[in-house]
């Protein structure tokens, strides 16, 4: 919810700008980590979703590690707090400049997503005198229920190691010295709303460990990525911890030695984040009114990528009630944030919140058209 007092805030600061509201992030944040201590996995954030150094620092300070896929952010997380050793990397295409530095910082783990990429590992790690901890993602062929663009796990996916290929995968391994394989990794999908996807997932984690244990692999990570979706409805609902926690810990038959991890990216930042923006024009059109408002897609790309539903509120107006096309001013027609939303009559310069917009919306901003990136706001700034 933002306050009156932040709203009035708002009205002296130029517009478009992503606010984080460090209370909500500090409540999520303890959410989970008594979830997480209570059922004994370790959290990883995924930094893409948002690598803002303040909000970085606030995740760090709960003692949570960091999954990253790229050095930069690898980098990032250290300097926010986050010691390598809760460093997790990985990307179906890492760089060996990148493979060098994460090897040279000591991380966690890196999570391996094809032959090839444990070839270049073991004798980058050879080079460097260092033995590399590695996780085998896996591709569970399991379909996430959500938009096409953030599925993973399903047959078609760039994404995991095929379960066909991991017979070769142990063959080609018995002769790498540099490399130590130490779990098994998944994730199948961002935004999944359906807990039944995280049971599929279970299972079929509890399938292969049956099988790497007849091949006499011991395992002691079992990293089942991130995903859990968020209510873009009710921003103000945090996502569903408890029941998330609750059914892994049921379903998963851990063995002796070994933990689970889990990188959860949106669910974290999600919900602390809006972004706020002025209205410039309100236009007739021949059966619509726009509010055209000065953010744009380059700003927030969700709505124009994969069809994103966000919450938006005309938040300096109390008039009576009319529909509009809440679009941005990029030279695109997908640069649309909500059509017939209803709103309060809305005029030049009201201030618009577009909500749940602390995960993958500052982090893929662009200078599309040549504007300027988006301005930060944290809660404890104004
Ligand atoms: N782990 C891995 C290996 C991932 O690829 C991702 C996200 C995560 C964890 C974190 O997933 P989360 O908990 O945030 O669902 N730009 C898209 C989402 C892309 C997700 C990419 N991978 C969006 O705006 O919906």
């Amino acid at each position: 919810m933002l306050s009156n007092k932040t709203i009035d805030k708002f009205r002296d600061l130029s517009t478009p700008f992503y606010y984080y509201d460090l209370d909500v992030l500090n409540s999520t944040c303890q959410t989970v980590r008594k979830g997480s201590e209570s059922a004994g996995f370790r959290v990883h954030y995924a930094v893409k979703a948002n690598p803002n150094p303040r909000l970085l620092k606030v995740i760090s300070s709960y003692g949570f590690g960091a999954d990253c896929v790229s050095w930069n952010e690898i980098e990032r997380a250290i300097n926010a707090g986050i010691d390598p050793s809760g460093i997790v990397f990985a990307g179906v295409g890492k760089t060996d400049r990148d493979i060098e530095a994460a090897l040279r910082a000591d991380i966690f783990c890196f999570n391996c997503e094809s032959i090839p990429e444990l070839e270049v590992l073991d004798s980058i790690a050879a080079r460097l005198n260092k033995r590399a901890s590695v996780a085998l993602r896996i591709n569970p062929y399991i379909e996430a229920h959500t938009h096409k663009y953030i599925t993973t796990g399903i047959e078609e996916s760039k994404f995991g190691i095929n379960t066909r290929e991991l017979d070769d995968v142990l063959k080609r391994y018995s002769g790498l010295e540099n490399v130590i394989i130490k779990g098994i990794h998944f994730h199948i999908g961002s935004q999944i709303t359906r807990m039944s996807v995280f049971k599929n997932l279970c299972t079929r984690i509890n399938e292969l460990q049956d099988w790497f244990a007849s091949r006499k692999v011991d395992l002691e990570i079992i990293n089942l990525g991130g995903g859990l979706g968020i209510d873009y409805e009710n921003p103000d609902i945090p996502a569903r911890f408890e029941e998330y926690f609750s059914m892994v810990k049921e379903f998963v038959r851990l063995r002796p030695g070994q933990q689970i991890h889990i990188e959860p990216g949106r669910s974290l930042v999600g919900q602390c984040g809006s972004l706020i923006s002025k209205v410039l024009f309100v236009k007739r059109g021949t059966n619509t009114l726009f509010a055209i408002i000065d953010a744009g897609m380059n700003d927030l790309i969700r709505p124009a990528l994969y069809q994103a539903h966000h919450k938006i509120e005309n938040l300096t107006s109390e008039g009576p009630p009319a529909r509009y096309d809440v679009v941005g001013p990029v030279c695109e027609s997908a640069d649309t944030f909500g059509k017939y939303i209803e709103l309060p009559e809305t005029r030049r310069g009201d201030i618009i919140a577009i909500r749940s917009a602390g995960a993958y919306g500052e982090s893929m901003a662009s200078r599309y058209n040549l504007r300027d990136l988006p301005g930060t706001v944290l809660s404890d700034e104004i």
